[in-house]
Formats: structure tokens, C-alpha cells, sequence
């Protein structure tokens, strides 16, 4: 087994804190589970808020063998991870690009990796997993949770299968890349050939028709004004 677990009943954030301990030369496969973070952080800036005991709550440290090309592929195969652990106790979820996970297409789940160090070396990044086991979080778009969708899986349970996925996936998109995953991702996918609507940090949401990844994990975008192709980070994706 790759994974060393730490628990902590109260931080900040789990992602911080592994984000520290990666810069001091913290190893490969270290997992911090916390029961409250009292300053969760969600992608783009923004917070991320669970009642106590309503969630699930860990980020996971990953040193790469080579260099990260591609970031925005790391983020979708993580959610590949995600489909695989929950669909194995038969929740049914998909996912939003990059890399929210929904049930009935509201957000059960989200995903933040932050890049560690020096981004020409070898890669160390820290993965952080929210999800909603009960009543939901505060975040900016319809939430699900298993417990009011009717689902029983046991936390611990559900942590480990993650973790299992989790290692299997990253270790081949070490070898492989994202191409390895590129037709799973796509058959997970919700709102293929839908309008969307794209928002940026900064600047004018876009219109257009989503039409699948390329082999970096980017967006494909038909729009108005012709194909365009957006990147993880600067961008987030909903129903239009
Ligand atoms: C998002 O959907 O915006 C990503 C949410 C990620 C939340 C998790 S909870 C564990 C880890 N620690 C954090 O501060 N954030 C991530």
C-alpha cells in the first residue's frame, strides 16, 4: 500500500497543511484526513464549508516521477478515480469537467490539486477530496449528499476505496498520460454535446457547445465565433 493515513479532528485545511509539509519533504503518499477544516478552500478562490460530520474530508500528497506536463489531465483522471470508487458501491455519479463530481446532477463531490515546488522538476501534488456524506456543504451550485440520496456507505469504507482508485489511477497516468483515460473520462462525463456556459476568473462568461476533451484534458467548445478550447483553472462549466 502507497498511502501513510494522518487524521486531525480540527485544521485549517488539509490542502495547506500538505502543502507545507510537502515543501518540507514530506513523502510520497502521505493522506491527511480531517473531521473540520476551519478554513477549507475550494478551486478558483473560493471556500469550502462542511457542518461537522457531514463530509469527507482528506487531500493526498503525490510526488510524480517526471515533470507535470499536463496538470489539467491529472485533474480529470482524479475524478476517473472518484467514478470508480463511488460507482463500486453503485452510486451512480458522473462528472462535470474537470473534475466535480455529481449525483443527479448536483455536486456531491469536488476536487482541488495544488502544485507543490518546482514545476520543471519532478512534480509533487497535493490532492484534496471534499465530499458531501450528509447534509451538504456551502458551495456555489446545487449539492447532493449520499445520506439524502439514499445511500449507506460507511466513510472509512468509502476513504479506502478512494485511496485504492486513487493510487491505481495515478500510477498509470504517471506511465501513460491522460490518453490512457481519455474514453473513460468522456463515458463519465454529463453535459457532452449540451450548452454550457463558461465562466473565467476574469472576463465574459462564453457560450457554446461542449464537445469533449482533447488529449491534455482540455475543453472542446464549439462556439458562435468557432471551435475554441479552454484549460483547468481559468474556467468553470454549468448547465447554460
Ligand atoms: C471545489 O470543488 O471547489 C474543490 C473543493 C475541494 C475541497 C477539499 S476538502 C479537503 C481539501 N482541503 C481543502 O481545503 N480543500 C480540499
Amino acid at each position: 500500500n502507497v498511502w501513510t493515513l494522518a487524521t486531525a479532528d480540527e485544521i485549517d485545511s488539509s490542502n495547506t497543511q500538505l502543502m507545507t509539509r510537502a515543501a518540507q519533504g514530506a513523502p510520497h503518499g502521505l493522506v491527511l484526513a480531517a473531521e473540520r477544516q476551519t478554513a477549507g478552500r475550494g478551486r478558483l478562490g473560493r471556500r469550502w464549508q462542511m457542518p461537522l460530520g457531514a463530509g469527507l474530508t482528506f487531500s493526498a500528497l503525490w510526488r510524480f516521477e517526471r515533470g507535470l506536463s499536463g496538470l489539467a489531465g491529472l485533474s480529470l483522471v482524479v475524478g476517473v478515480a472518484m467514478v470508480r470508487a463511488l460507482r463500486s458501491f453503485d452510486v451512480p455519479v458522473q462528472l462535470k469537467w474537470p473534475n466535480d463530481v455529481l449525483l443527479d446532477g448536483r455536486k456531491l463531490a469536488g476536487i482541488l490539486i495544488e502544485l507543490s515546488g518546482d514545476a520543471l522538476g519532478p512534480a509533487a501534488v497535493v490532492i484534496g477530496i471534499g465530499l458531501n456524506m450528509a447534509s451538504p456543504g456551502e458551495v456555489d451550485q446545487p449539492v447532493a449528499n449520499l445520506a439524502d440520496a439514499g445511500y449507506q456507505v460507511g466513510r472509512n469504507a468509502l476513504l479506502a476505496e478512494l485511496l485504492n482508485q486513487l493510487a491505481d489511477v495515478l500510477a498509470t497516468f504517471d506511465r501513460d498520460g491522460f490518453a490512457a483515460f481519455h474514453a473513460e473520462w468522456t463515458a463519465c462525463a454529463a453535459f457532452l454535446q449540451q450548452p454550457v456556459l463558461l465562466r473565467f476568473s476574469h472576463g465574459e462568461p462564453v457560450e457554446g457547445v461542449a464537445l469533449g476533451v482533447d488529449d491534455h484534458g482540455a475543453l472542446q467548445v464549439a462556439t458562435a465565433a468557432g471551435p475554441r478550447v479552454f484549460h483547468v483553472g481559468e474556467v468553470s462549466l454549468r448547465a447554460a
